[in-house]
């Protein structure tokens, strides 16, 4: 249900035009501005693509249990809060609420 659900912009994985999606480490991630990835207990995240540290494109990381580790220099956010845990990135990345209607995966974005 979404309910309390802030509406603002969505996007949706369905829609996308490029949906590349591939399989990295224990979820499956697509190669946006915003990432999406399928956490281990089945709920999605999104999540800014690029890395605060020099904006590598997270969806090129590794992904493991609720963690996405940049390939460039091996900075860790946790991708339900964004939450920088390991360096050399400083600020957390920014997360979007991620509801799923119809079989589709949508994502609320900053309106
Ligand atoms: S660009 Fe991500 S750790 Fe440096």
């Amino acid at each position: 249900m979404t309910s309390g659900v802030n509406r603002g912009p969505t996007c949706s994985a369905r829609q996308r035009r490029e949906p590349h999606r591939g399989t990295r480490g224990a979820g499956e991630i697509t190669e946006q501005s915003h990432t999406l990835a399928l956490l281990d207990d089945g709920a999605w995240a999104a999540f800014d693509n690029a890395c605060t540290h020099e904006e590598c494109p997270l969806s090129e990381g590794t992904l493991t249990d609720n963690q996405v580790e940049c390939y460039c220099h091996g900075a860790v956010f946790n991708m339900r809060t964004g939450e920088a845990l390991v360096g050399p990135a400083v600020a957390s990345i920014e997360t979007y609420p991620v509801r799923e209607e119809g079989g589709e995966i949508q994502v609320e974005l900053p309106g």
